[in-house]
């Protein structure tokens, strides 16, 4: 059965749904994005991804097209009208369709944004097997731009990434600058040291990811000791435990780097509770 999607306010079967072929989303990834994941119908972070929406907006000095309310609605309405029960809904806002390719941004007052929504059904995602085993990670050189907090669809080099990890056998590549891991190709990356949790510091080179400013709050809340710096792969690979964020994978075991297992190979205790914590307090807070 085909979903339902939302483009520039209507509600449309997927296939009628259809976008220019000048608008600047295609032609110049000229757009920013949001998951927003879906556990139980509900919809989880959503505060968080509404204002880091409006910051990546605001960064590229587009427009933020939809109201918070008016964008809850559209999320909401998505998922009752595909039945979602787990999964997530994804948005892309463009800086919509000019009459013709240019580097020149369009004037927006004659070039409206374009606004995608749609939902992906995971049924089960809270009980993924991948986390009873974790995961295997490469490293690779991070060759992105240097504006990585802003969320655009520029994801060629991430994918390129997770192809890289494919090929090795493994399920994701950490990526690495100067010698010090910056985040997953779609995740925030974290060591685990005893009773503590290193992250890269936020700044220009991390996305700011919702879920981890969530499980950072709950990890201090449950006592937990979180240092915010850069580490290298040397470093994880002699860690304890090791682990990712995001918001469609929540908190997921690392237990392989390089080849290298990291503690014992199997998921650890910290990780595990965090994610145990995190799906909980979602779950609760869910809209
Ligand atoms: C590069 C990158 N880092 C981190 C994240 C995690 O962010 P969030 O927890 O908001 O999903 C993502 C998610 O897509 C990402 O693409």
């Amino acid at each position: 059965m085909s979903r339902i999607v939302y483009l520039n306010g209507d509600y449309l079967p997927e296939e009628e749904a259809k976008v220019s072929i000048f608008d600047r989303g295609f032609l110049m990834a000229d757009a920013v994005y949001e998951v927003t994941a879906v556990l139980d119908r509900k919809l989880t972070d959503f505060e968080g991804h509404v204002a880091r929406l409006d910051r990546s907006l605001n960064e590229l000095g587009m427009a933020m097209p939809l109201t918070r309310d008016e964008l809850l609605e559209v999320h909401r309405e998505l998922v009752k009208r595909n039945d979602v029960v787990d999964g997530g809904v994804y948005l892309q806002i463009t800086r919509g369709a000019p009459s013709d390719r240019d580097f020149v941004f369009p004037d927006p007052e004659t070039t409206p944004q374009t606004v995608v929504l749609f939902t992906q059904s995971k049924p089960g995602i809270a009980n993924s097997p991948a986390a009873k085993t974790g995961i295997k990670v490469i490293s690779i050189e991070d060759l992105r731009w240097h504006r990585r907090d802003i969320k655009t669809v520029q994801l060629l080099y991430p994918s390129m990434g997770k192809m890289m990890a494919k090929a090795a056998g493994c399920d994701d590549a950490w990526m690495v600058e100067d010698g010090k891991v910056t985040e997953g190709t779609s995740n925030n990356a974290y060591i685990v040291n005893g009773n503590k949790i290193i992250t890269r510091e936020l700044s220009h080179d991390i996305l700011h990811g919702i879920t981890r400013a969530a499980v950072l709050r709950y990890a201090r809340e449950a006592q937990m000791e979180v240092e915010e710096r850069a580490f290298s792969i040397a470093e994880a690979q002699a860690a304890d435990e090791a682990f990712i964020t995001s918001a469609s994978t929540f908190v997921m075991p690392v237990v392989e780097i390089d080849g290298a297992k990291i503690g014992t190979g199997t998921p650890g205790p910290v990780a595990a509770r965090l994610r145990e914590i995190y799906l909980d307090e979602s779950m609760k807070a869910a809209i």
